[in-house]
């Protein structure tokens, strides 16, 4: 890069409009809509699309609700000009759509362009022609009255050609190509006449005859609000602005493309030109699923409908063969989806309290991803940055599991654990294969984890066999409350160990009496898993080892909510380190610690 860019490149001069109103204004109601991804998107792929890809694409954009769509560039080859002759041929445009096709200024193109057209109920006939000073002086070597003949003269022919096809409904739609970087009296200039050649037949109504200006950022070259100025200019000073439609075609050159229309819109412009996720010249043209969604989620329907959103962006990948980027407004894979687990924390507060009819109100979520035909799936993807807050969620929301904070806490940190390891591999292997190894956590691998951990679905020593339980009517604790005397049979290895006997104010109690180790309970919370038949309970408990201070959480699932506890406190104890004072603990010190890498990537 140039240490004094200065030198080559030149900042672009304002518009003096120092009364301009634009900025006051707000959007109420969507363009006009008109799809140009049969036309400037195709002409901008490497592989033009085939008459079948065409097809395909323009049955997607009826369906999506695209009223006027620019078809093609007749005269540029015959797969253009066949499919538009498909098109009327085969009667495939719909009675509410019309087709519009592109022409450069030039008698033989425009003639061949009313060919293609023969036999249409309705077409925008649009034709451009280079305006901008450095066109007219490098490319064309053109003046501005020569730049202006050449425009007038192509539509007086147009006009010709059209009277001689009356039973076609005709509109004409003319460009200052490269407006934005044409002085703006002149585009008004040139612009002015060419209204003034194509005049509504006597008798028409002005609106049933609009002609449409198209206002070409064929280059985006300023800031987004000078654009505006450059539309707002024009809107005041077109003459017959009432017979006119304004329409703007922005590119994205400066990555502002968005903006620029929106903003071209507060200035005047009824009607927007641009392609599906943003296909088109260069950076592309500007896209109409960004600006319709934008309407959508200010709570204006844009006319355009995006339900099934992936489904639509398939078509346009296939049709295109170009790919769209994970993080592209509203459309890319990864644009509803939090990693950070500040934001995945919010974002499950949010969905908790959110009403299914209300306002859309989930932080970090610009919208309800269901409204485009997406499941909450991805909404939250659990990697090392998500701590506690994704994990929780995912085990939530797939296995119904509402862990108490203390647990999470705990969890979260053998998850992270997890976590590093497999960053450390993913990063020590990269430039080799990393052999599948993905640093991001499904629901089901964290769901596994948390079998591991808990001791759910593990078969070590002494496990539940079967308790009983009965009341001490005779005996009660200082409260008052009646005692219980508890049996619990364990299984040891392969046989059964002897029956462990206690007694206290509930079966929790009871049971630690029995097991007659050092611990204490800190916490205890029950609540069922699933609801109807086959229920069951989840029971979490935290224990302290008295001899240690060190406290672990404990968890059991039965259908039986006393055995859900009692599994609850066996997992907590296998979990705490009790040096030997436990009887059921394979000697703790020895026991291999749970190898939490080994959860299937
Ligand atoms: O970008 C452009 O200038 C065009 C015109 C033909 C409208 O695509
Ligand atoms: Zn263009």
């Amino acid at each position: 890069m140039l240490t004094t860019p200065a030198t080559r490149y030149r900042s672009f001069p304002p518009v003096q409009i120092p009364d301009r109103t634009w900025p006051d204004r707000q959007l109420t109601r969507p363009p006009i809509w008109l799809s140009t991804d049969l036309r400037d998107g195709n002409q901008a792929l490497a592989q033009p699309m085939s008459i079948a890809q065409k097809q395909r694409l323009f049955k997607l954009l009826v369906d999506i609700g695209f009223k006027e769509i620019e078809v093609g560039f007749p005269s540029a080859s015959q797969t253009e000009f066949d499919f538009v002759r498909q098109l009327i041929k085969q009667d495939l445009i719909p009675n509410d759509v019309t087709i519009q096709v592109l022409t450069q200024s030039r008698e033989p193109l425009i003639r061949r362009t009313f060919e293609a057209l023969l036999g249409a109920k309705r077409a925008i006939v649009h034709v451009y022609n280079a305006t901008a000073p450095h066109f007219r002086r490098i490319v064309f070597g053109k003046t501005q009255a020569e730049t202006v003949e050449l425009a007038t003269a192509a539509a007086q022919l147009i006009q010709d050609l059209a009277d001689e096809q009356p039973e076609t409904n005709w509109r004409f739609q003319y460009s200052p190509e490269v407006f934005t970087s044409t002085e703006l009296n002149f585009a008004k200039e040139i612009c002015d006449a060419v209204v003034e050649i194509w005049q509504p037949p006597a008798g028409l109504d002005v609106a049933d005859r609009q002609v449409i200006i198209n206002l070409p950022a064929s280059v985006e070259v300023s800031l987004p609000n000078v654009f505006a100025d450059q539309v707002e200019w024009m809107h005041r000073n077109l003459k017959g602005r009432d017979r006119i439609t304004l329409s703007v075609h922005n590119h994205n050159d400066r990555g502002t493309a968005t903006a620029a229309a929106e903003l071209g819109q507060l200035a005047g412009a009824d009607r927007v030109e641009g392609c599906l996720f943003g296909n088109g010249e260069r950076t592309g043209n500007v896209d109409l699923v960004t600006l319709a969604m934008n309407f959508y989620t200010q709570g204006i329907h844009p006319g355009l409908d995006f339900s099934e959103m992936d489904a639509i962006a398939e078509v346009v990948k296939t049709c295109t063969q170009l790919p769209i980027h994970p993080r592209h407004p509203y459309v890319g894979e990864l644009v509803h989806t939090a990693f950070s687990g500040s934001h995945q924390d919010a974002i499950r507060k949010g969905f908790a309290v959110q009403d299914p009819q209300g306002i859309w109100e989930v932080p970090y979520l610009p919208m309800d991803p269901a409204d485009i035909g997406r499941s909450y799936e991805a909404v939250v993807r659990v990697n090392s940055q998500s701590g506690k807050g994704g994990m929780a969620f995912l085990l939530e929301r797939d296995y119904g599991l509402a862990l108490p904070r203390g647990l999470q806490i705990e969890f979260g940190q053998v998850v992270q654990q997890v976590m590093d390891v497999r960053d450390r591999d993913v990063q020590s292997s990269q430039g080799q294969s990393s052999q599948g190894q993905s640093t991001e956590m499904s629901g089901e691998q964290l769901w596994q984890l948390f079998q591991q951990t808990y001791g759910l679905a593990t078969t070590g020593t002494r496990q539940y066999l079967r308790h009983r339980l009965e009341p001490m009517p005779d005996q009660s604790d200082a409260a008052g409350e009646e005692n219980q005397r508890i049996q619990v049979w364990l299984q040891d290895n392969a046989s059964e160990a002897p029956c462990l006997a206690g007694t206290g104010n509930g079966p929790i109690a009871a049971f630690i009496d029995a097991l007659a180790l050092p611990i204490q309970v800190m916490a205890f919370e029950e609540r069922s898993l699933t609801t109807g038949e086959g229920a069951e309970a989840i029971a979490y408990i935290q224990l302290k080892a008295t001899t240690t201070g060190q406290i672990r959480y404990g968890v059991g699932i039965h259908s039986n909510i006393v055995t859900a506890s009692l599994l609850a406190v066996l997992s907590a104890v296998h979990r705490l380190q009790l040096h030997g004072q436990c009887p059921f603990q394979a000697s703790s010190d020895n026991a291999p610690a749970p190898d939490h890498t080994a959860i299937t990537p």
